[in-house]
């Protein structure tokens, strides 16, 4: 870029919460120091308090990461400013488009990034247009950046996307969820349409079930008991996480890596996610846990019955999956924090070594290691050295660590710098978020019927759930 280059605006609405210290100002931070903008950015906060940039600046000086050079960072908060606004009070729009057109003095690249309550996207998106802050004309982009949730249910999400899609553009809109920023996550395309090995394998046909797994060792902390409470288990990660990793790794190879072959290829695993009520028994297929002391964290109802814990059996119907379960479970306060995709293959078909006694184990494993120490694992059999036919499990690891010596940039740094560079294959498009969500709500509707079972905090939540698994179909990983 060069210095007659617009300056972008990286616009954070709601810039005292915690997300802003904790992920977005790092991550401009990362961004900014290997050259990504090559100077021409602004870094704006946008909140409520009553601060100007002295006390914005005071602000976020913790959050420099660690490790980072001390002197840089002070010159980055050279490039930081705030703009106090009340983001339900439209007057106050004019006074920031005002302070924005100032700071940048010649017209800007805008991203605005909503780290707000979800009942404030609408009035601060019609707030920034009515303005024509979101007006991308004279080759200008104004892109919106919205976090999680995108609604609470199908039909919740359908009026959101509807009311913001009135104002905006798809291609303006970046429906961000994290775990699409990790490079675990992005590495399952390359993993499976790069190698030869594996796609033929990759079906109905040798794949017997798929196991995903997102296990927090969390639970309520930071004061998160009153929202967590309107939300559990399904809302706050499956409908979002692991859903995203369930199309990541059952969808048909896109045509192209454009945001529009990639999310065409996802929304149709999820559109074939079948609804838990066309299931004869969707009882049998959910499972609901709390954990013990739930009810007692701040906020949280004492006689709530929001799941902590949710693991469900689950079917994708078409040609290349009928029939396979996939298994996924979500909880928090359990004994490890790791996720993972366990794609467990089928027997092959005779014994020539002698019967299978032990009959959930499964020789044949391919494990995603999404985090932490990401990497791959393949399980598979070999003979013991020596007399005899002694026969004994095998592993082939791959750690991402180990072979790059370097750490993978955090998500929202590759996210934020694609919504800068306008690819949006990485964030959920508006079919996408609606599939997640019907298949969601059917899983929420079904559970409503099943107990919940109370599960001792790090324990592997309630016993029932591996009654999920077949008697010879294996049985949860533990990480
Ligand atoms: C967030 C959820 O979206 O994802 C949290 O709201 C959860 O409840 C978090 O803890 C998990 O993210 P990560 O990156 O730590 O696996």
């Amino acid at each position: 870029m060069a210095m007659s280059d617009p300056v972008t605006q990286i616009v954070i609405l709601g810039a005292s919460g915690d997300l802003t210290a904790r992920k977005l100002v790092p991550a401009v931070f990362a961004s900014w120091s290997e050259g990504f903008f090559a100077g021409r950015v602004q870094l704006v906060g946008v909140a409520r308090r009553p601060w100007g940039d002295p006390e914005f600046r005071t602000q976020i000086r913790p959050a420099m990461p660690k490790g980072a050079d001390p002197a840089a960072w002070e010159r980055f908060l050279g490039i930081v400013s705030y703009v106090q606004t009340h983001l339900d009070t439209p007057e106050d729009y004019a006074a920031l488009r005002s302070s924005l057109d100032t700071l940048a003095s010649a017209p800007a690249d805008r991203v605005f990034y909503l780290a707000i309550k979800p009942d404030l996207f609408l009035p601060s998106v019609l707030g920034l247009q009515k303005v024509g802050l979101l007006d991308q004309s004279g080759g200008r982009f104004a892109r919106v950046v919205v976090e999680k949730p995108f609604g609470t249910d199908l039909p919740s999400a359908k009026v959101l996307n509807r009311a913001l899609l009135a104002v905006l553009d798809e291609n303006q809109l970046y429906r961000i969820d994290h775990y699409l920023g990790k490079e675990t996550v992005q590495n399952l395309l390359v993993f499976r349409f790069r190698n030869a090995f594996f796609e033929p394998l990759w079906n109905q046909k040798y794949v017997e079930n798929v196991q995903i797994t997102v296990a927090e060792t969390v639970g309520m902390e930071g004061g998160r008991g009153g929202f967590y409470d309107g939300t559990g288990a399904i809302r706050d990660v499956l409908q979002n996480h692991l859903l995203q990793l369930v199309a990541l790794v059952a969808m048909e190879p896109p045509g192209s890596l454009s945001a529009k072959a990639i999310r065409d290829e996802k929304v149709k695993v999820l559109q074939a996610l079948r609804p838990m009520s066309d299931l004869p028994d969707p009882l049998h297929h959910i499972v609901r846990g709390q954990f013990e002391g739930y009810r007692q964290e701040p906020g949280v109802a004492p006689t709530s019955e929001t799941e902590t814990y949710i693991a469900s059996r689950a079917y994708i119907d078409n040609w290349r999956w009928g029939g396979v379960p996939f298994l996924l479970r979500t909880g928090k306060h359990l004994p490890k924090r790791f996720t993972s995709i366990t794609v467990q293959f089928r027997m092959p078909p005779t014994t020539l070594f002698g019967g299978w006694q032990e009959c959930h184990l499964r020789p044949n494993r391919i494990t995603l290691r999404i985090q932490p120490n990401d990497g791959i694992d393949l399980d598979f059999e070999v003979k013991e050295p020596g007399q005899g036919l002694t026969i004994r499990p095998a592993k082939l690891g791959f750690d991402y660590a180990d072979y790059f010596h370097k750490p993978a940039p955090e998500a929202y740094q590759r996210l934020l710098q694609d919504v800068v560079l306008g690819d949006q294959a990485l964030f959920i498009r508006s079919d996408e978020v609606e599939e997640s969500w019907r298949f969601a709500d059917s899983l929420r509707l079904a559970m409503e019927g099943t107990p919940v079972h109370v599960y001792a905090r790090d324990s592997w939540g309630p016993r029932q759930a591996n009654d999920l698994f077949g008697e010879c179909e294996g049985r949860w990983v533990t990480g």
